[in-house]
């Protein structure tokens, strides 16, 4: 079998961190999503893997290379524009020629890992096999419908009397009859060759489509909002290990991961969180489910449920940092100089959350 990853697309919902990076590369625990996904298919045994990128395509080159540091063969395959999954599906052909592949969508984080479900559709007669998991409000996805014998029958977007509670997770298995369907297709309503229409094509074409029922959590990080959703549950299940120094005047629980050259001084960390190479966390307090990245400095500050990247400087700010999700090379910090006003550089659609003058 081979694998496929999307890593394409524009990531508007991500600005103003995605206008110029990639969003598969934004770290969950300290760990580009990207990342998690090649070690998902390769921990699947899958060696061969493609990766569709789109504008910010050098970047994600220069973060994965060839894929030697995982033990896995990475080739690029570029996408002129974001037109639809089952467009990125179509211009892999030369790629996946005849296999049986895992299309892996690679913003997505899924508990467990995918090995039982590789195993399954390798061994199965299945043309297409589409992972599903049960969901508390299906209207906001897209849905499956299966018949008595557990056939997939229909995909819905988003359907307002969904049949189902089954939604659509962001991992497909498919045979090479997946060109037949990329080809018949047309471009939907907002111009994209959806891979639901794809799939519907095979079972209206009386080819063999099967549910896989995921019941761990998953998570699409397309928003801040699922961002900071998919850090604290990766946090939860992470195995702690410090390998930089905490001075004796700081508190660190012990369901917290200390990378190499960080410090933590005269501060408190509370797990699960994770301090980043060479960070510095001099003063402060770092509450659970936080993930900072390398080369930071949190400095005479308080943060908790948040993500921030790496080369922040978060300095002698007197109110909680929550909730956050803040970019590259980012500085905070109380000024000295008078008025005393907010001044911020802040880029195109950025988000802050100020107090209000009643909320004390
Ligand atoms: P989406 O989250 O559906 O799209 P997007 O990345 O453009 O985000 P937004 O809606 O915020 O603008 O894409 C899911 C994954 O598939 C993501 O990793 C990007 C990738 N993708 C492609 O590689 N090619 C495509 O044509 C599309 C639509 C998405």
């Amino acid at each position: 079998m081979k694998g496929l990853i999307l890593s394409g697309g524009k990531g508007t919902r991500l600005y103003p961190l995605t206008f110029t990076s990639a969003k598969q590369l934004i770290p969950v625990a300290n760990k580009p999503v990207l990342f998690r996904v090649i070690e998902a298919i390769r921990d699947a045994g899958i060696t061969d893997i493609g990766i569709v990128v789109g504008d910010t395509a050098e970047e994600i080159k220069r973060a994965v290379g060839r894929g030697g540091r995982w033990g896995v063969n990475i080739t690029y395959i570029p996408q002129e524009q974001p037109l639809g999954l089952a467009h990125a599906v179509k211009i892999s052909q030369d790629f996946l020629g005849d296999d049986r592949f895992v299309m892996f969508l690679g913003d997505n984080v899924i508990q467990g890992g995918i090995s039982p479900l590789i195993a399954q559709f390798a061994s199965s007669e299945y043309n297409s096999q589409i992972v599903l998991t049960r969901v508390d409000q299906p209207e906001q996805y897209g849905v499956a419908e299966l018949d008595p014998d557990g056939r997939i029958v229909r995909l819905v977007e988003k359907p307002k009397e969904p049949p189902s509670d089954l939604a659509l997770v962001g991992i497909y298995m498919f045979d090479h009859h997946i060109f037949e369907a990329v080809n018949a297709i047309t471009p939907s309503w907002r111009g994209e060759l959806e891979i639901t229409d794809a799939i519907q094509w095979l079972v209206e074409n009386g080819y063999k489509v099967y549910p896989y029922i995921h019941r761990g959590w998953w998570i699409d990080t397309g928003r801040p909002g699922d961002m900071l959703e998919a850090n604290s549950l990766v946090l939860e299940e992470l195995t702690p290990v410090v390998e930089g120094y905490i001075d004796r005047d700081s508190e660190v629980d012990s369901r917290v991961t200390v990378e190499k050259g960080a410090e933590i001084i005269n501060s408190v960390v509370r797990g699960p969180a994770i301090i980043g190479q060479d960070t510095r966390i001099v003063n402060a307090y770092v509450g659970p489910f936080t993930s900072i990245y390398h080369h930071c400095l949190i400095e005479n500050a308080e943060i908790s449920r948040s993500i921030v990247l790496e080369h922040c400087q978060i300095r002698n700010i007197n109110r909680r940092i929550e909730d956050s999700l803040i970019g590259r090379h980012v500085v905070l910090h109380r000024s000295p100089i008078r008025p005393r006003a907010y001044k911020f550089t802040l880029g195109d659609y950025s988000h802050v959350g100020l107090l209000g003058e009643d909320s004390g």
